[in-house]
């Protein structure tokens, strides 16, 4: 036994009770209603008080004592939480027109008379949707809303966020019993800054932009670093709510105010559809002037029993809609044309340009896609071009100013040879992409092995971008194989490398010799073979020698299996270098296994996505091959069997077929998250 702990008195016990009261109350005025009444000096006095009083008596500490934020343990991983009612997600509009659609939809489906239909209006957040479970008034879980149906327990994390009460303010009468309590958490963009600031400080990659930051932040396996980031959280609607419930979503939003939430400034309840499209209006002309990033409104009808009357799709409610402001865009000029190359050899080009802000982001780089693209926009070295950032990712050059030309623009050319290795580069006829030949390319081989020892291939934890980039700078490896090779001390010397990491290392690449097979196909980054197609082909072939000895025929005739892919994986293996890296596997250890049965599956083996509209964010194939990593596959028609619709911007037919089918519809960003959620990601590419 330890020392016996000292009794606390009456005395203490209330002392205790009251400074937490009294830092709860200034926590919220501080952080809520950002008016504090005391100094921050007073403030840290009453806070070391407690915290003495709760070290030399811990038998007082509980868990929702304002100490207590931080101090849980690092987590090995996220629990998986079923929500008790889907976290939705919202159709959209992108125009008044597209807003008067839904509004007579809404009065359709309703019957109610135009004068009763009011809506609340409110911004629409850029940031990560959270749940946040209250009982009895204290909280107990919060989760993101992951794929709407199961999300992950960041609880530990979400209790470092300060405006999110521990527990609820009793302004809005007794707790009620169990109230889920839906919201964004966000930063600001100063915060942001900042952040990003610190970051490049001490070496580490600054964040894209506030809701990557935010989005990473909240998905720390340790609540300290998500302890350090800003991160706030507005509250804009509630999901499950046991005891006195309020009729409308406005009420809802109040209600939510005075149990301590942060509750957005500019939520309007309007009373005609007049007033929706002025309030519209006013966010967005405000749009510049916030202190967060919004990427438009939030029409929902606010009276309950419409709702209830109007009902709901399985993935989104017909009663809301997502009123988006149109891309943020802005004039800036190219100064230069650089070639990225990718793992397949792909030479894609890239615009430098004059550093511009754009919707509150510096861009400095914008994707040209490819050489018909260009040609297409008829875009030169020193045009003056309109860049678009929709959201994040990759920004891009929408078209040229071309009354801003001087003559002096230069055209672009297509080297024809690879700036990085000065190898041959080829356009096979019919194709829009230029490839690099030489296979050991260094930009080329750097980007096989990353897809080599990602997620859904060969999961070699440890070895992210800056290792493989060192690792091929230093000549220990050349392609993938050579990674079984790889001795201890070889890998000591490298920057920001320690004995343990090196045993993590070898360790994961000694795991990964022991792979199923579906894994083994992908990882050999055999073009147009994503995580789906090799699972196809590992079942239906069962072993690499039994693929290896098909014909384009017999290829063609799995179902799934088109012409194209066919004549990839032939000729994949009708080349010498591929049939000496499988040898070399086989050298360095891999063993090549024989089945049948399917293995074990991804996040999202089974699901189907449709992508449809144009993407502004990053590519098709891009999208596809972060899809394909995580299990799923990618269809070109909806169906009631299809998952979900990957909108951008002018979706047509698809669009509307989803709708009438109830088929989720789902933005690039939110789609964005749904990949990280699963932990993939969609490689921008530059
Ligand atoms: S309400 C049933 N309100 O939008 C309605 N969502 O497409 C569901 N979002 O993942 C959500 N601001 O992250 C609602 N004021 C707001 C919002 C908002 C941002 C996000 C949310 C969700 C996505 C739904």
């Amino acid at each position: 036994m330890g020392e016996a702990m000292p009794a606390a008195s009456k005395d203490v016990r209330e002392r205790v009770k009251h400074l937490r009261e009294e830092i709860d109350r200034h926590n919220y005025r501080y952080y809520i209603l950002d008016s504090p009444e005391i100094s921050d000096a007073e403030f840290d006095r009453l806070f070391d008080e407690l915290l003495e009083l709760e070290a030399k008596y811990p038998q007082l500490v509980t868990p929702d004592s304002p100490t207590q934020r931080v101090g849980a343990l690092p987590l090995e991983k996220f629990r998986t939480v079923r929500h008790t009612l889907p976290m939705l997600s919202l159709n959209k509009a992108t125009s008044e027109e597209e807003f008067f659609d839904f509004h007579r939809r809404v009065l359709e489906l309703s019957g109610a008379l135009e004068e009763k239909m009011h809506y609340t209006v409110e911004p629409k957040f850029d940031g990560l949707a959270v749940e946040l479970v209250y009982r009895k008034g204290s909280f107990q879980l919060g989760s993101t809303r992951g794929d709407g149906t199961t999300g992950e327990d960041i609880t530990i994390n979400l209790r470092t966020v300060k405006t999110i009460p521990l527990h609820l303010r009793p302004d809005g009468g007794k707790p009620p019993d169990l109230i889920e309590v839906r919201g964004e958490v966000i930063i600001f963009r100063e915060d942001f800054e900042k952040l990003n600031v610190a970051r490049e400080e001490v070496g580490e990659e600054p964040f894209a932009n506030p809701r990557n930051a935010a989005a990473g932040s909240v998905r720390q396996l340790d609540s300290k670093i998500t302890a350090s980031r800003p991160l706030k959280f507005f509250a804009y609607g509630i999901g499950l709510l046991k005891g006195k419930s309020p009729t409308s979503h406005y009420r809802t939003l109040q209600y939510l105010s005075q149990l301590g939430f942060k509750v957005n400034r500019y939520v309007e309840l309007c009373e005609k559809t007049t007033d929706v499209v002025k309030h519209h209006r006013l966010v967005l002309d405000r749009r510049e002037k916030l202190e967060y990033d919004i990427d438009g409104t939030v029409v929902k009808v606010d009276s309950y029993n419409l709702q209830s009357e109007i009902g709901e799709l399985s993935h989104s409610p017909r009663w809301a809609v997502a009123w988006k402001f149109p891309p943020q865009q802005e004039t800036t000029k190219i100064e230069e044309i650089l070639i990225s190359v990718g793992r397949t050899g792909a030479l894609t080009p890239i615009a430098l340009l004059k550093p511009v802000r754009v919707g509150g982001v510096e861009v400095s780089r914008a994707s040209l896609h490819n050489e018909d693209e260009i040609a297409r926009k008829d875009v030169r070295v020193g045009d003056t071009v309109v860049v678009q950032r929709a959201g994040d990712v990759i920004p891009e050059v929408v078209k040229v100013i071309a009354s801003k030309r001087t003559g002096k623009e230069k055209e672009f050319v297509m080297p024809p040879i690879c700036p990085v290795c000065g190898s041959k580069v080829e356009r096979p006829p019919g194709e829009a992409i230029s490839r690099c030949t030489r296979i050991s390319c260094p930009a080329q081989v750097k980007e096989r092995i990353a897809h080599f020892v990602s997620k859904g291939a060969m999961n070699i934890e440890g070895l992210g971008f800056k290792t493989i980039n060192q690792l091929v700078e230093r000549k220990m490896i050349a392609d993938p194989a050579d990674l079984y090779f790889l001795a201890k001390e070889e890998l000591l010397p490298m920057e920001r490398m320690g004995e343990k990491l090196a045993i993590n290392i070898l360790s994961e690449i000694e795991k990964s010799k022991t792979t199923s097979l579906a894994r083994l196909f992908f990882s050999l980054g055999i073009r147009n073979v994503g995580y789906h197609l090799a699972q196809v082909l590992a079942k239906q072939f069962g072993s690499i020698d039994n693929l290896r000895s098909q014909t384009v025929e017999s290829l063609t005739a799995v179902h799934e299996i088109g012409p194209v892919v066919a004549t990839s994986i032939h000729n994949f293996f009708g080349d010498p270098r591929n049939l000496e890296f499988l040898e070399k596997l086989k050298k360095g250890g891999m063993k090549f296994p024989v089945e049948r049965e399917i293995e074990g599956s991804l996040p999202l083996t089974g699901k189907t996505f449709v992508l449809t509209g144009a993407l502004e964010k990053f590519t098709r194939e891009q999208a596809r091959s972060a899809i394909e990593e995580l299990g799923g596959r990618v269809s070109s028609s909806v169906s009631r069997k299809t998952d979900y619709v990957v909108v951008g911007a002018d979706p047509g037919s698809k669009h509307d077929k989803a709708l009438r089918l109830g088929v989720e519809v789902i933005e690039e960003a939110e789609f964005v998250e749904l990949m990280e959620t699963h932990g993939g990601r969609v490689r921008p590419g530059l």
